[in-house]
C-alpha cells in the first residue's frame, strides 16, 4: 500500500465520490431493496429511478444545472456535486478543486482543478481508485463497481450475487453482510429470519399459473376459430389455426380443426398473443384487451384505449399518465412529445 502514489482528498465531497460502471440497471436495484426511495441512473448522472416493494415504479431529471446524488437521494448543484457518470462534466461544472474517480478507467483518477479542467493521475501497476477513501488501492477489482454505488446512504440491501446475505451501502460503497447461523436476509422485508425466502420468482413473466402448457379445451376452437386467420408457414398457408385463450394476452390454443381440441401455449417473454395474425408478436403492435403485463418484463406498459397518454405501472396496476400531456412510449419506455405510430396508439 505504501509504495502507492496515495492521494488523499482534501475535501469532505470526495467521500460522495463514485466511479465505474456498476453494471446494475435501476430495476435490479429496486429489486434488492426492500425501501422506499429514489435511485441513480447509471446512464446519465442527472436522473434517477423510485423504487417501491423491490420495484423501479417512476423516473425523472433532475432541471438544467443540477445533478442527481445518488447517496442523498436528491439534486445537487452541478458546481458542487459529483457526476458519477463523467469526471469531465465534474471538472467542468466544479467550482473547487477536488478529486473524483474516472468512471471509464479505475487505474486511474481524475483531479478537477476548480477551474473547469480535468487533469488525470495513475494509480500504477496493479492500483485502483478507490472513491470511499480518496486513495489508490491493489486491484483488481474496482472499488466502486458494487450495487451501491447509486443508491442511497446508509441502506441495506440485498447481495445479487449471494441470495440470502445482505450488502450495507455507505457512501455509495458496499460491504457484505452475512445474518446469523440459519438465518437468512428476506428482501421484502429487510430483515433476517428463520424462513429461506432465496427460491421464490418475483418477475411477471411467463405464465401465472392459470393454464399449464398443453392444458386442453374442447369447446375455444369452435367458439374462436372464425375470428382467427390460418398462419403461413414461408408462404404456405396452413390449415390449422391459433385462437386467443380468452383470459391472458400472451396464451393461445393450438386447433388442428374447428371442432377439434385445443391445446394451450404461451409466446415467447416479450411478445403477445396477436389473433388476427394467428402469431406472437410485439405488444404494441396491437390491441390486446386483457392484463397487458403478462409475459412481459415491463415496469410500464400503454393503457389500452388512452391514445397512449396513460400507462399501467405493472407491479401495481395503478394507471398514471405522463406529466405536462406527454405521450408514454411503451417500447423506450419514456414520456415523450412525439406522440408513437404504434398499433396500441391508435385503438379505438
Ligand atoms: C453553484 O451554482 C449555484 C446555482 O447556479 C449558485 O447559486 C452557487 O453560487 C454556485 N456555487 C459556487 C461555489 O459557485
Ligand atoms: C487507464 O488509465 C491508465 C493510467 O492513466 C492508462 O495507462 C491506461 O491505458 C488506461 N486504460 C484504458 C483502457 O484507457
Amino acid at each position: 500500500m505504501e509504495a502507492f502514489n496515495l492521494r488523499i482528498c482534501a475535501l469532505a465531497a470526495c467521500l460522495l465520490l463514485a466511479s465505474q460502471a456498476s453494471g446494475y440497471t435501476m430495476e435490479e436495484m429496486c429489486a434488492q431493496w426492500s425501501g422506499t426511495g429514489y435511485v441513480g441512473n447509471p446512464s446519465n448522472c442527472r436522473a434517477w429511478g423510485y423504487c417501491q416493494g423491490q420495484k423501479l415504479l417512476g423516473w425523472g431529471t433532475c432541471p438544467n444545472d443540477y445533478v442527481f446524488n445518488s447517496q442523498k437521494g436528491s439534486c445537487g448543484y452541478a458546481n458542487s456535486t459529483v457526476c458519477a457518470t463523467s469526471a469531465v462534466d465534474t471538472c467542468k461544472a466544479a467550482a473547487s478543486p477536488m478529486y473524483v474517480a474516472d468512471p471509464q478507467n479505475c487505474t486511474q483518477y481524475c483531479y478537477c482543478n476548480g477551474k473547469g479542467d480535468t487533469e488525470y493521475g495513475n494509480c500504477g501497476v496493479g492500483g485502483v481508485y478507490s472513491a470511499g477513501t480518496g486513495k489508490c488501492v491493489w486491484g483488481p477489482t474496482c472499488p466502486q463497481d458494487n450495487i451501491c454505488r447509486f443508491m442511497l446512504n446508509g441502506i441495506y440491501v440485498g447481495d445479487p450475487a449471494n441470495c440470502g446475505s445482505y450488502i450495507a451501502c455507505n457512501n455509495g460503497v458496499g460491504t457484505a453482510g452475512k445474518c446469523g447461523t440459519d438465518l437468512t436476509y428476506n428482501l421484502a422485508n429487510g430483515y433476517c429470519q428463520t424462513t429461506n425466502n432465496c427460491d421464490g420468482d418475483n418477475s411477471n413473466s411467463g405464465s401465472d399459473g392459470e393454464f399449464t402448457i398443453n392444458e386442453p379445451d374442447t369447446t375455444i376452437c369452435a367458439k374462436n376459430w372464425e375470428a382467427a386467420e390460418f398462419p403461413k408457414v414461408g408462404t404456405v398457408t396452413q390449415t390449422y389455426k391459433y385462437v386467443s385463450d380468452d383470459t391472458t394476452c400472451y396464451g393461445y390454443y393450438y386447433c388442428a380443426t374447428k371442432e377439434g381440441t385445443g391445446y394451450w401455449n404461451e409466446c415467447p417473454t416479450g411478445t403477445q398473443f396477436n389473433q388476427a395474425a394467428g402469431k406472437c408478436v410485439s405488444p404494441a403492435s396491437f390491441s390486446c384487451a386483457y392484463d397487458r403485463c403478462g409475459n412481459v418484463n415491463s415496469q410500464f406498459m400503454t393503457v389500452l384505449n388512452s391514445n397512449c397518454q396513460k400507462y399501467k405501472i405493472c407491479a401495481s396496476s395503478v394507471v398514471q399518465s405522463c406529466p405536462n400531456n406527454l405521450y408514454y412510449d411503451e417500447v423506450y419506455n419514456i414520456c415523450t412529445t412525439d406522440e408513437p405510430t404504434y398499433a396500441i396508439c391508435k385503438a379505438t
